[in-house]
C-alpha cells in the first residue's frame, strides 16, 4: 500500500511516499528556517506564502524520488491539525485537489499522531504490537506531552506542559543568550564543554500532588515559564556572562534543567504504568545530551528505549504517510478532511 503524505503545519513544506506504513521510498522537506530567522520565530504570513510556492515542486519531487507514478498511489494523507491555520490550509487544499484529480481516497492525519508514529520509521524497531504498550515523551516546539500508546491508534494523554513547551523554552532561552534560531540546536552547540551543574535553574512544578487542568495529575505535568524567567534574572544581574566565558556553562545548565524535568516525569510515569518500552519523539529528541540521559534511564529501569531516527524527529511527511498507512492496514477508515483544525486534540 503506497501512501503519499503531505505536511505543512508549521514552517516546513514536506511530502513523502511510504509503503505499508514502514518503508520510506522518498521524503522531501523544504525548510523555511532561513526566511524566519531574522524574526527569531515563525511568521505565519511568510510561512503560508512559502508553502504556496513550494508545495507543487515538493510533491513532484517526492513522487519522482520514490520512482512511483501518480496512478500507483493508494491513498493521500495530509496533516489537518494541530498547527498554524494558514499553513495547514495550503497542504489541505493541495491534498484535496490532488485526491479529486486522481480519484484517490484522502485521509486527515493528526500531526501529533505522526510524531508518535515516527519511531516506527526505524526499520530496526519491531511491529507496533510488539512494543506497545509504550510511554512516549513527545517534545516539540509546540507540545510537551507524556502519552501512553496502546496501539498505533489508541493513545492516552498522561501528562503535559501547563505553559511553554520544552522546545519553546529552548528557543526563548537561546534568544535571551543572543544565540540563533531555532534555539534548541544553538543551545546544544553553545553548551559544548559547559558545566551543566554551574547554574541551579528551576526544574519546574516541584513537589505537591493533586489535579491540574484537564484532570491530569500535577506530578505528571511540566512547567517551563519559570526556567526562562530565571535565566532572564541571571542575565539582568550579570550581563557580562554573555561575553566572559560563562556562556557554555549557562547554555549547558539551562538545557540540563529543561531535560531533568522531562526525565523526572518520564521515569515516574514509566514506573507507575509498569511498561517495558518507552520512546522519545519530536524536534527536541535530536539533542544528544537528552538522548544520553534517556539511555541512562533505560538502563536504570531495565526498559527498552526507542528514539525516532534523527531525520524524522523534526517535522516531516514520512511520519504522516507512515501513520496513515498503518491505520489503513489496521482497517481504520479514512478521516474526512473537511477543514483545518489548528487546535486538534490527539483524540
Ligand atoms: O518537531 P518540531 O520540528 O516542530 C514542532 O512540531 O514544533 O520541533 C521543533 C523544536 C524547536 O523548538 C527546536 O528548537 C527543537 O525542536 N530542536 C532541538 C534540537 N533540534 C531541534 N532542541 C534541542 N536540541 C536539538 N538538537
Ligand atoms: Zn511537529
Amino acid at each position: 500500500m503506497l501512501v503519499l503524505g503531505i505536511e505543512t503545519s508549521c514552517d516546513e513544506t514536506a511530502a513523502a511516499v511510504v509503503r505499508d506504513g514502514r518503508e520510506v521510498l522518498s521524503h522531501i522537506v523544504l525548510s523555511q528556517v532561513a526566511a524566519h530567522r531574522p524574526y527569531g520565530g515563525v511568521v505565519p504570513e511568510i510561512a503560508s506564502r512559502a508553502h504556496v510556492e513550494a508545495v507543487a515542486p515538493v510533491l513532484n519531487d517526492a513522487l519522482e524520488k520514490a520512482g512511483a507514478h501518480w496512478d500507483e498511489v493508494d491513498q493521500i494523507a495530509v496533516t489537518h491539525g494541530p498547527g498554524l491555520a494558514s499553513s495547514l490550509m495550503i497542504g489541505v487544499t493541495a491534498a484535496r485537489a490532488l485526491a479529486l484529480r486522481l480519484n484517490k481516497p484522502l485521509t486527515g492525519v493528526n500531526h501529533l499522531a505522526g510524531h508518535l508514529y515516527s519511531v516506527f520509521l526505524d526499520p530496526a524497531i519491531g511491529e507496533p504490537e510488539s512494543v506497545c504498550p509504550m510511554i512516549v515523551l513527545l517534545v516539540t516546539g509546540g507540545h510537551t506531552m507524556l502519552i501512553r500508546m496502546d496501539s498505533v491508534s489508541e493513545y492516552q494523554l498522561l501528562g503535559q506542559t501547563l505553559d511553554d513547551a520544552v522546545g519553546e523554552a529552548l528557543d526563548k532561552g537561546a534568544t535571551l543568550m543572543g544565540l540563533g534560531y531555532p534555539g534548541g540546536p544553538e543551545i546544544e552547540k553553545a553548551a559544548v564543554g559547559g558545566d551543566p551543574g554551574r547554574y541551579p535553574f528551576p526544574r519546574g512544578l516541584r513537589g505537591g500532588r493533586g489535579e491540574v487542568a484537564g484532570g491530569l495529575p500535577r506530578e505528571r505535568c511540566f512547567s517551563y515559564s519559570g526556567l526562562k524567567t530565571s535565566l532572564l534574572y541571571v542575565l539582568r544581574d550579570h550581563p557580562e556572562h554573555l561575553t566572559n566565558g560563562e556562556l557554555p556553562h549557562l547554555a549547558a545548565s539551562y538545557q540540563e534543567a529543561a531535560f531533568d524535568a522531562l526525565l523526572d516525569r518520564l521515569e515516574r510515569v514509566v514506573r507507575e504504568e509498569g511498561v517495558k518500552h518507552f520512546a522519545c519523539v519530536g524536534g527536541v529528541a535530536k539533542n544528544k545530551r537528552l538522548r544520553a540521559k534517556l539511555e541512562d534511564l533505560a538502563d536504570r529501569l531495565d526498559a527498552e528505549l526507542h528514539v525516532a531516527p534523527m531525520t524524522y524527529c523534526t517535522d516531516n511527511a514520512a511520519m504522516i504517510a507512515g501513520v496513515a498507512g498503518a491505520h489503513a492496514m489496521h482497517g481504520l477508515p479514512p478521516t474526512p478532511v473537511d477543514d483545518v483544525h489548528p487546535n486538534l486534540p490527539l483524540y
